[in-house]
């Protein structure tokens, strides 16, 4: 589950077209993604986990939200008014300062999905619940394949067209088979799994609710 640190490179890279070309590549459907797992979230202070350009801030009102992330020309480009430059995989919060942590498009990238699990059981509050969005392959394994065929040949061209940089976008191409399906991939960790969706084409993309238990 290790992905070189060299992601950092590609998100300052392609900072400044990322929201553009992320409407694009998802048919404007990643705010109606995001919406969907934003709805299980509780009120109060929320941590965007890997927060980026900060495209989720409005969806997340009116709750108070802190935004992380490891790249500051993301975090430049950002509205959100508490911004820290940090991983997931070491959180700089203390236990049990947040009600509701939200990733959007952010597990993929991790160095440690372990580490950063633990990272969020610490720093949410007991009964306090992570939401998370990503991207996979199709359940159905025809139809990942098909998907797979699909955005071999669509990411590099996309990213070349619109962002001029198809390398990035054959990085995104690879990502969506580097990890097990959510039902796997969250078992095991310190969270429970409350629920896990499937959204888009042949259901590329997952939500998951996540929640912390007492003591
Ligand atoms: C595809 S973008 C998603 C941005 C935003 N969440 C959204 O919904 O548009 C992935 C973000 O994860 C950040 N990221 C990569 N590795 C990370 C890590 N280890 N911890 C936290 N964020 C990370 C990247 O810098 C990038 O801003």
């Amino acid at each position: 589950m290790k992905e070189p640190r060299g992601t950092d490179e590609i998100f300052a890279r392609i900072a400044r077209r990322y929201d553009r070309i992320n409407r694009i590549l998802s048919f404007g459907r990643e705010r109606h993604w995001r919406r969907r797992a934003i709805r299980h979230l509780p009120d109060g202070v929320v941590l965007d986990l890997g927060s980026g350009t900060g495209d989720a801030a409005g969806q997340l009102a009116p709750r108070r939200v802190v935004a992380v992330d490891p790249v500051v020309e993301m975090l430049a480009l950002s509205d959100i008014g508490e911004r820290v430059a940090a991983v997931g995989e070491a959180l700089p919060f203390g236990e049990d300062t947040f009600d509701g942590v939200f990733s959007a498009y952010v597990v993929r990238n991790l160095s440690s999905i372990p580490d950063t699990l633990a990272e969020i059981h610490r720093v949410l509050r007991p009964e306090g619940v992570a939401a998370i969005v990503d991207l996979g392959r199709p359940p159905n394994r025809w139809l990942a394949m098909v998907h797979r065929m699909g955005s071999a040949i669509t990411l590099p061209l996309i990213g070349a067209i619109f962002a001029r940089s198809p390398g990035e976008y054959w990085y995104l191409h690879k990502s969506l088979d580097a990890l097990p399906p959510p039902e796997e991939l969250y078992a095991d960790g310190p969270l429970v799994v409350e629920r896990v969706w499937r959204m888009g084409l042949f259901g590329f993309v997952y939500g998951v609710v996540l929640r912390k238990p007492v003591g």
